[in-house]
């Protein structure tokens, strides 16, 4: 059987970490099996640490602190050099506050979520940004990761209905749910279709 291996790469809370590793971990989809044998957090201080911990799964950090005064590209010269160590396949970003180089997106396929119907607000704050914003809809995209932030192909889109009065919370909630369904999703159609 195919045994595909995944990475998942945070900084912070690791709500998405947690869905895709529970989802996804040593399942089998159309005779391939999806192992996650790794999470890689860019923070020594992210919540989703804790969640690796109690999930049983082998969490790196390469801190991004450690390497403030070097470059992008050393950075992601030992990132790439953790990933091929543990034969990663696809590397899966889930609130992972950088910005990759281009060796790091030629030498991986990887893909990002963003909490917004991309192009619309690319950043870091496309969730208030899109509360705020007068569209009726907002939505979370799945793109294929490239040098530009928020940009490559996109893989999976989806969207919710704006509630009037809802609360940013409530708002922020739904934004995430919608991510829990549609990041695995997005991974599979990925698995399956691209030459990984
Ligand atoms: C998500 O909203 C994701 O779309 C964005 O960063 C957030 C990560 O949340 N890229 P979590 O750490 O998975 O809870």
């Amino acid at each position: 059987m195919k045994i595909k291996n995944l990475a998942i790469l945070f900084s912070g809370n690791g709500s998405n970490l947690e869905n895709l590793y529970l989802h996804l971990h040593n399942k089998i989809f159309d005779g391939m099996k999806i192992n996650i044998p790794l999470a890689l957090s860019s923070r020594r201080d992210a919540y989703g640490i804790k969640r690796c911990e109690y999930l049983n799964l082998k969490c790196e950090i390469l801190s991004s602190k450690d390497y403030k005064d070097k470059s992008v590209e050393e950075y992601d010269a030992r990132l790439i050099e953790i990933l091929q160590s543990y034969n990663i396949d696809l590397v899966v970003l889930a609130g992972f506050m950088r910005i990759l180089s281009d060796r790091f997106c030629q030498t991986f396929c990887a893909l990002n979520i963003h909490p917004s119907i991309l192009p619309l607000f690319k950043g870091s704050n496309a969730i208030i940004e899109s509360y705020q914003s007068d569209m009726k809809i907002a939505g979370v995209s799945v793109h294929f990761v490239s040098k530009e932030l928020d940009s490559g192909i996109l893989v999976e889109q989806d969207i919710i209905h704006k509630i009037e009065g809802e609360s940013l919370e409530s708002f922020e909630a739904r934004i995430h749910s919608l991510e829990y369904k549609i990041y695995p999703k997005a991974i599979l159609k990925v698995l399956s279709k691209c030459k990984i």
